[in-house]
Order: structure tokens, then sequence, then C-alpha cells
């Protein structure tokens, strides 16, 4: 397996909003309706039992995702990686996420700048093809795709940031599949404070 491309965003939000967008896909049939949505639904997303410093859910890819793939350009680049196979998501606390599915591991890693900045790295690494390295045409549409679905997370996220700033959005209880969020409460709890 090998890196075939990195690049690094600027995002106006706090590090701890970053890394909760990544630690669940409770989010993505609001945010990704058309890009992630389609092949990876909501509603096929398991939470895996989690541990100390991390937590694990998958997603299954819909029954008809073969067809919608051929019919959407934005997927025809996953059509020799994900073929029946589960997505899996980790979150390794308190700044790496990734998705990993037979021949790809894409990773994210958001770093506080400042209080409302955070600097995303995100990579993506894969095995070759019968020994033949990926050409540079296939990781440029996985580029696309990357750069695509996480700019959806970053408008969201920055939004959702300048709600925070404006003090208007109520406190709500978090559903079940926010699990993975609370995970990761509990263990800034535990680090910084001792508890939780
Ligand atoms: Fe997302």
């Amino acid at each position: 397996m090998r890196q075939v491309l990195s690049f690094t965003l600027e995002w106006r939000c706090n590090w701890k909003l970053a890394i909760e967008n990544f630690c669940e896909s409770y989010h993505v049939f609001k945010v990704h309706p058309k890009t992630v949505e389609p092949a990876w639904p909501t509603r096929t997303m398991d939470i895996l039992p989690s541990g100390e410093g991390y937590n694990l859910h998958r997603r299954t890819p819909a029954p008809d995702a073969d067809s919608i793939r051929l019919k959407n350009s934005y997927f025809k680049s996953l059509r020799n990686v994900d073929k029946g196979q589960y997505v899996n998501l980790a979150c390794l606390f308190p700044a790496h996420a990734m998705s990993i599915k037979e021949g790809m591991v894409a990773w994210i890693c958001p770093r506080p700048v400042d209080v409302d900045c955070t600097r995303v790295q995100v990579g993506c690494a894969m095995l070759d093809e019968d020994g033949q390295a990926h050409t540079e045409e296939a990781i440029a549409a996985i580029e696309r795709r990357l750069t695509t679905f996480i700019g959806e997370d970053q408008a969201i996220v920055e939004s959702v940031q300048r709600g925070l700033r404006s003090g208007a959005l109520p406190n709500a209880h978090c559903t079940a599949w926010e699990r993975p969020n609370r995970d990761f409460q509990r263990y800034l709890a535990h680090r910084i404070l001792g508890t939780g």
C-alpha cells in the first residue's frame, strides 16, 4: 500500500467540531445526499464497540450500489475496491480519523491553529492493482471525490461554528447514532478534567 495523495485545508472552526464531524456518519444523509449517501446509506450504519481513545463504525453498500455507481460518475473510481465490502470508519482520539475499505485508506488529521481555525490534513493510500500503480487520472478522480465531500463537511461545520459563536443555537440531546461523539467528549473530559 502506498500513499497516493495528500492535501491540507484550513477550516474556520474549532478543531473539536472537525473531529466530531469525522467521528460519525449520522450526518451523511443530510450533508452528502448526492455524493456519499446513494451508495453508502446512513441507514446501514453500525456503531461498533469502542474503547479508550478510539471509536469505530461502519457502513454497508446499498443493495443497488452497483447500478448507482454506473450511473453516477462520482462513484466510478470505486468499482474495483468496494464491491460488497463494508467501509469501516475509525477515529483515533484526539486528532485522527480514517475510512478503511478493501484496497484503500483515506485519513484525515484535524489540528488546531487557533480557537476557531483548524488545519485539516487529508491523505489517501491505496494498494496497487495487479502490481500496477494507479494512473494519475485515477488518483486525480479520487482527489476530486475527497475534495468534494470534504468540502460539503467544511461548509456544514463552519456553519455550525458560526451558530455556536452567535449563541443562538439551542441545546439538544444527541441521538443514539451520535454515540461516537459522546465517546470523544468523554475522552476529552477524562484527559482534561480527569472525569468522564
Ligand atoms: Fe461528512
